[in-house]
């Protein structure tokens, strides 16, 4: 399925930017199973509405691995298991293939002992935090997932760019298969990609709620200049705070790189070095089976039970505003900025690779 909206985006079905994800990574060396947790996972958070972490990174790591810069056959391996804790490297395998395997093994020592701690260093980029929280979620855990990233943000106070957008993900299991709550945020403002995201669709401005500063260190609302500047932390200096709460999470514990111990992003051929966190919480061993999950629902219940502020017609839980996009979007299908759609045209061209049907339109 494609279809043109007002020239600035072109519309696909998931199955149809799987596949086309999959054939890319497939003919740059990759496994086809490693190829498919990229490509699923990429997809999902275009389906959420997340375009910053949607088939735009994809183009990212198709520049990495065409550079050398990441080890394409690996998974992976464990350096040291002791209880609930247990230590991964990477070994500079696609971030989304070594997640895979640190959830697995968090899953399988949460179900043993109700708790486990994952950490690994020697990642790249996993994507978006939602997708292995949701996975720990989905076994029953309540899910905290970090991971740090390349230095873009200068700390509050600061100018010099020091840490990354470090994102943190809280993802809780339910009743209903549905969810009542999953937090999965940058700790900037909003997330670097949203402002690619942005540009691809042509916007010459952005909301001034982004956040971004120009390269003066100024506010700006223009998308040219704060491509130029770099972002904000969320909340000024608490946001900082929690970026440096996902380093040592991330990297303090895994023994990874810190900070500006990390390449700055994009260089192509230098191995990132990024690390994650994946923590897995067995409520059953606190409450009856059904309870936790019961209360995460009576709790999103009283906060969306506050009477709407002026200019809003509900108040929302975190998790809302994407299990709708999902909804909307597996019906009427993902939009690309044609912008972007150019761009994986044309390396899908040096690469052989044929695109969905109609999207060069
Ligand atoms: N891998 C990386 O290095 C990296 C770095 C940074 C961010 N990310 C990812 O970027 C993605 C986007 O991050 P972001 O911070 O731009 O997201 P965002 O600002 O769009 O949303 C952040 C959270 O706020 C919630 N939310 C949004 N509107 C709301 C409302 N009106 N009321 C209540 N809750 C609301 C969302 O459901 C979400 O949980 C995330 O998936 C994150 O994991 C990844």
């Amino acid at each position: 399925m494609s279809s043109v909206s007002e020239n600035l985006t072109v519309t696909f079905s998931a199955d149809a930017l799987r596949d086309f994800c999959r054939q890319l990574l497939t003919t740059l060396g990759t496994s086809e199973p490693h190829a498919r947790i990229v490509g699923d996972s990429l997809v999902a958070a275009n389906l959420r509405g997340v375009d910053s972490h949607g088939i735009q990174m994809l183009l990212v790591y198709i520049q990495q691995l065409r550079a050398g810069g990441i080890n394409v056959p690996s998974a992976g391996r464990v350096e040291s298991e002791d209880g609930v804790f247990l230590r991964y490297n990477g070994e500079n395998g696609l971030g989304q293939v070594v997640s895979e395997q640190c959830t697995d093994h968090a899953i399988r020592i949460a179900k043993q002992h109700g708790i486990a701690v994952v950490v690994t260093n020697h990642s790249n980029h996993f994507g978006a935090g939602a997708w292995w929280g949701e996975k720990l979620a989905r076994e029953g855990f309540l899910a905290i997932v970090t991971s740090n990233a390349c230095p873009a943000v200068a700390p509050w106070q600061g100018e010099t760019p020091i840490l990354g957008t470090n994102p943190l993900c809280v993802a809780v299991p339910r009743l209903d298969g549905r969810g009542r709550w999953l937090l999965d945020m940058a700790t900037t403002t909003v997330a670097l990609g949203k402002l690619s995201h942005a540009a691809h669709l042509n916007q010459a401005t952005i909301p001034r709620e982004w956040g971004f500063l120009d390269a003066n260190g100024q506010p700006t609302t223009e998308t040219a200049a704060a491509q130029k500047g770099k972002p904000t932390p969320i909340g000024g200096y608490k946001g900082t705070g929690i970026a440096m709460l996902a380093e040592l999470l991330s990297a303090g514990l895994s023994g990874g790189n810190m900070a500006t111990e990390l390449p700055v992003y994009r260089t192509g051929g230098d191995p990132l070095g990024i690390s994650h966190c994946f923590i897995a919480i067995d409520p059953k061993r606190f409450l009856p089976p059904g309870q936790f999950e019961k209360r995460v629902g009576d709790l999103a219940d009283m906060v969306k039970a506050s009477k709407p502020a002026p200019g809003y017609d509900e108040v929302l839980v975190a998790g809302e505003p994407e299990w709708r996009s999902e909804e909307q979007r597996l019906k009427a299908g993902i939009p690309v900025p044609r912008k972007l759609w150019e761009r994986f045209t044309a390396v899908a061209a040096e690469l052989g690779v044929t695109p969905p049907a109609g999207a060069a339109s």
